[in-house]
């Protein structure tokens, strides 16, 4: 089996999978995102499958998983809101440590940009913990700006957010299903 790191949409039944990064996200990266450990944890399986499933049948969700080998090592999220058609978000990015710095999670995110430009979305938004280098950098690199002024992370907390945006170019157009993109690093994105 080959070593090199894959990027792809989640499968319905996979939530134990999404499950177990998402916790393991939370757990190792606690200031990275607005949910927490505390929160997340206590969902029963149920509620695991059928958000997983949810969001694996929706054509405005575009839950992904990075794999290496048969081994699941990142995740990232990309939702448009019922509210506006016009913005997707990009939620819950993380690479296990031991994989980061090979281009996983630009990987994740291009596959994110890919789907929402073929979707006709006009840009990208995310909230990224001011202060985090490695996840400001990935972002920054990637074009997006930050949007508006920095918030708390969660009520209450001393970390803050800031908003970031990305515009989309209308002249994106959708993958087709053989394409197989040899993106930065080796990732592919299949
Ligand atoms: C942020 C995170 C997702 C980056 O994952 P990764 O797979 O290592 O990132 P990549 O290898 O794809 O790097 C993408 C870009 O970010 C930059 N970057 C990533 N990690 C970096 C680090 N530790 N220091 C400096 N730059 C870094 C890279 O330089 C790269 O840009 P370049 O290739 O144009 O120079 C990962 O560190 C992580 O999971 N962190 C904890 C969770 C988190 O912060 N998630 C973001 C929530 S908003």
């Amino acid at each position: 089996m080959s070593d090199s790191p894959t990027v792809r949409r989640f499968e319905p039944h996979e939530w134990r999978t999404y499950r177990d990064l998402r916790l393991g996200a939370l757990e190792e990266s606690p200031d990275a995102f607005g949910s927490t450990l505390a929160l997340e944890i206590p969902r029963p399986d149920a509620e695991w499958a059928r958000r997983l499933e949810a969001g694996a049948r929706s054509p405005t969700d575009l839950p992904l998983v990075a794999r290496v080998g048969d081994r699941a090592i990142g995740l990232a999220w990309g939702r448009i809101q019922d509210t506006d058609a016009q913005v997707a978000h990009v939620f819950q990015v993380w690479v296990a440590p031991e994989h980061r710095g090979r281009g996983i999670a630009r990987a994740l995110l291009n596959a994110v940009i890919d789907w929402a430009g073929a979707a006709g979305v006009q840009y990208l938004a995310l909230d990224v913990t001011c202060g985090d280098g490695p996840a400001m950098r990935l972002y920054s690199r990637a074009g997006f700006s930050p949007s508006g002024d920095p918030q708390p992370l969660r009520p209450g907390s001393r970390l803050m957010k800031q908003s970031m945006r990305l515009p989309l170019s209308r002249e994106v157009t959708a993958p087709s299903a053989e394409r197989t993109l040899q993106l930065n690093s080796g990732v592919r994105a299949t």
